[in-house]
């Protein structure tokens, strides 16, 4: 009796995993209609009758992002916001441009595994393990080659040539969600008092100002 009961709650929990992931689509599309005053999970659908070819592309993609910042690096996303036909396929791309020695700072997706592959130079990439391990991962990948970068763990790329670098990326999310460590810690609005800080990264009031300045 004991053991069939067992039976019966692995299966309930069995199930009960198995449902917990996204639904698939129970249509063939649903184009994302932005207009649309029903609030739903992502975007309600346009109908389906006015879809047109254009709804299924973007074509924002052919030239290189502007990498003049502080970091020498773009990241262009699209994502339902520019492809309204993603709407609901749980999936959306970003291109990546790199100037020499530039970098895609630190960062999380808060939906999304990226899957990441080098187009053009040499690209130094790394993700870190949760807590309490926080191990670092790290590769240097050549044109052609591809990495994968697990949902939500923090991540960064860095181009470690002296030409331009280009990746694309796919990510598991048509909103894949973007949390900069540094703009989030320094740079919220309002900010975070600078002596929370100052303790959570155990240095100077003084150092938290000079970072908080700068984002
Ligand atoms: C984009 O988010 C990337 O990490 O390439
Ligand atoms: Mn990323």
């Amino acid at each position: 009796m004991a053991r069939v009961l067992g039976f019966l709650l692995l299966l309930v929990l069995f199930f009960h995993i198995a449902m917990a992931s996204d639904p698939s689509p129970l249509q063939d599309f649903c184009v994302a209609d932005p207009n649309s005053q029903v609030s739903v999970n992502g975007f309600a659908c346009k109908n389906p009758n006015l879809v047109q070819a254009n709804d299924f592309y973007f074509g924002g993609l052919r030239t290189k992002g502007n990498t003049s910042n502080a970091v020498g690096s773009k990241v262009s996303l699209v994502s339902v916001e520019q492809l309204p036909g993603l709407n609901t396929l749980g999936i959306s791309m970003a291109r990546v441009d790199y100037e020499p020695w530039g970098l895609n700072p630190p960062h999380v997706h808060t939906r999304a595994t990226e899957l990441f592959t080098v187009l053009e130079g040499t690209i130094e990439v790394g993700f870190v393990t949760s807590n309490p391990e926080n191990r670092f991962i790290t590769k240097v990948l050549q044109k052609g080659d591809v990495f994968v970068f697990p949902k939500r763990l923090v991540h960064f790329q860095r181009n470690i040539g002296n030409t331009n670098a280009l990746a694309v990326s796919t990510l598991s999310s048509q909103n894949p969600g973007i949390v900069t460590i540094a703009n989030a810690v320094f740079g919220s609005k309002p900010d975070i008092s600078t002596d929370i800080l100052a303790k959570a990264f155990q240095t100077s009031d003084h150092v938290v100002e000079n970072l908080q300045l700068k984002f």
